[in-house]
């Protein structure tokens, strides 16, 4: 061995190393076979040994548990990867390492870090990881959730937050919360008049799923009392646990074609389904403009017909106009990023608040004070609940409806906290893990709306210990519409009907 080192490191021209290699193969080839089968193996074994012993996950990678060869880490997660990853914060800290698969991966689990990577290096920690399931679901990774930081990303979110998320078009549409949240307490009230059980999880997706119907094209398409509106809620539900789970098919490249956990041909199903649907909506609209009917007399423009009357001439633009698998796109990402994350908010704030009898006391006397009994409550009193808005910052808290953050992705390499990150590495942000820190919070597990009374602490994206709608460039978009709808659904399925909290109540 010593000799062919010698022979490589004493070369100095191409020549003289053809020549030398030679010499060297001559040498190799001269020995016995055995004893070059033991060299081979000892060079496998030491490549081997290094990898399985290995310390890092990468050159200075920040520390984090060492997983198999290939696998990475990924024997030991679960379905419940926020608490997975949680449990490992405990052993390796608020920034720490793995790999899935083949890919890097990083998990932040404090204010600070986060605060360093999604306020400071914001830019470089904008973009997605796009998984196969995401891009099966999401038209190519095409929409506004999953496409690239980038021109089109600017575009799509522009044209939202100016033309359905800015404050005038909320206004408009408010109208509209109202009727979801009327036609709720009835239903709920017809139930309570003949003592039929209703399931409040279904109940509160429909009107979440009407309200982003009326969003989309200024129609209620689910009735509460049909059967669709929990198939609407499967679908969804169907989509988030497939793009949530880890895939072997994207992170060990060569699986791709195989899809071993059959999540591809779990998720095509529904998303075939979802483009029957949106099909059909488009081709309704795109009729009703031929006839000449308009769908909003008080000159609300709802997504269909921003879609529709979006033309560009501008050079820059990266879209000169919609196709119809940009709308379809678009329709997807607003049904499956808007309904169950305001629902099961609104689900988990009924859930805490009348577990804690003395929380529900304190709620109902405020809304009595400023509401009362002879109406229902308007969106207009919300400011006025300074207890009742710290409950649902608590649950907010206790309960992100998006545990992880949707998960980022690195565009370049970059240093934090002194540690490498790769380009495309992922990136998670565990901001339920956050919320159960005694580092963090006191009492973390405690569900104590009190911690926020005389508090500046707020869950729009400025408090880095608070991230239910995440922050900076990638924060949630609909955030002024889901933080409106949960407060008033919430208010207001408290103060219509005195609930019975003896009653059986979910656990976590
Ligand atoms: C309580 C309700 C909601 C919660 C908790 C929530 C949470 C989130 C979170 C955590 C993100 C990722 C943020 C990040 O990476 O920093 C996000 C992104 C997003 N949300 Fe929401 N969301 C809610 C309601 C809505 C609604 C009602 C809509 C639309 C109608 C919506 C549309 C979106 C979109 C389009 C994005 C992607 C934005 C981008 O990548 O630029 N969300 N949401």
């Amino acid at each position: 061995m010593d000799q062919v080192k010698h022979f490589v490191s004493t070369a100095t021209t191409p020549d003289q190393l053809k020549l030398h290699v030679s010499t060297a193969t001559t040498f190799i080839s001269s020995l016995p076979p055995t004893t070059i089968a033991a060299i081979v193996t000892s060079i496998l074994a030491l490549f081997l040994l290094k990898i399985i012993f290995r310390s890092r996950n990468w050159r200075n990678s920040p520390p984090g548990p060492i997983g198999w060869p290939i696998l990475g880490y990924l024997p030991y997660l679960t379905d419940r990867l926020h608490e997975d990853l949680f449990k490992l914060s405990k052993i390796h800290g608020p920034i720490y390492s793995l790999k899935m698969g083949q890919k890097a991966a990083i998990v932040v689990s404090s204010p600070e870090i986060t605060k360093e990577i999604l306020k400071h290096q914001d830019t470089t920690f904008s973009s997605r990881t796009i998984t196969e399931a995401v891009r099966c679901v999401t038209y190519d990774a095409t929409s506004l959730v999953f496409v690239p930081y980038g021109a089109r990303w600017r575009l799509l979110r522009k044209i939202l937050t100016t033309e359905l998320f800015s404050t005038r078009a909320l206004e408009l549409f408010q109208p509209a919360r109202k009727q979801q949240v009327n036609k709720l307490l009835l239903s709920l009230y017809s139930a309570s008049k003949t003592k039929t059980k209703v399931n409040l999880a279904d109940s509160t997706f429909v009107v979440s799923a009407n309200l982003i119907s009326n969003l989309v094209c200024s129609k209620n398409l689910f009735d509460p009392t049909k059967k669709e509106g929990r198939e609407v809620k499967q679908m969804v539900w169907e989509i988030l646990e497939v793009v949530g789970a880890p895939n072997l098919a994207d992170l060990i490249p060569f699986l791709k074609l195989l899809d071993p956990q059959g999540l591809k041909k779990r998720v095509s199903k529904v998303v075939q389904r979802f483009d029957d649907f949106f099909e059909k909506l488009i081709d309704e609209r795109l009729d009703e403009r031929k006839r000449g009917l308009k769908m909003n007399e008080n000159g609300r423009l709802d997504m269909l017909d921003v879609f529709l009357d979006y033309k560009s001439d501008k050079k820059d633009d990266e879209l000169k106009e919609f196709s119809r698998v940009d709308i379809k796109g678009m329709l997807s990402d607003m049904f499956v990023a808007g309904t169950d994350t305001s629902s099961s908010t609104v689900e988990w704030g009924m859930t805490e608040i009348l577990r804690k009898p003395e929380v529900y006391k304190k709620i109902l006397a405020e809304l009595d004070e400023v509401v009362g009994k002879d109406r229902f409550v308007e969106e207009s009193d919300i400011s006025k609940l300074t207890y009742f808005q710290a409950a649902v910052k608590e649950t907010f808290r206790l309960h992100p409806g998006v545990p992880l953050l949707i998960p980022r992705r690195t565009n370049e390499a970059t240093d934090v906290c002194g540690y490498n990150v790769p380009k495309h590495a992922i990136v998670f942000v565990n901001v339920w893990g956050m919320a159960r820190d005694e580092k963090v919070w006191p009492e973390p597990y405690e569900f104590k709306p009190e911690r926020f009374l005389g508090s500046e602490l707020d869950v729009k994206g400025q408090d880095f210990e608070i991230l239910p709608f995440g922050t900076g460039r990638r924060s949630c978009v609909g955030m002024p519409l889901g933080h409106r709808m949960v407060h008033y659904s919430l208010a207001s399925l408290l103060h219509a009907f005195e609930w019975d909290f003896s009653a059986h109540i979910l656990q976590e």
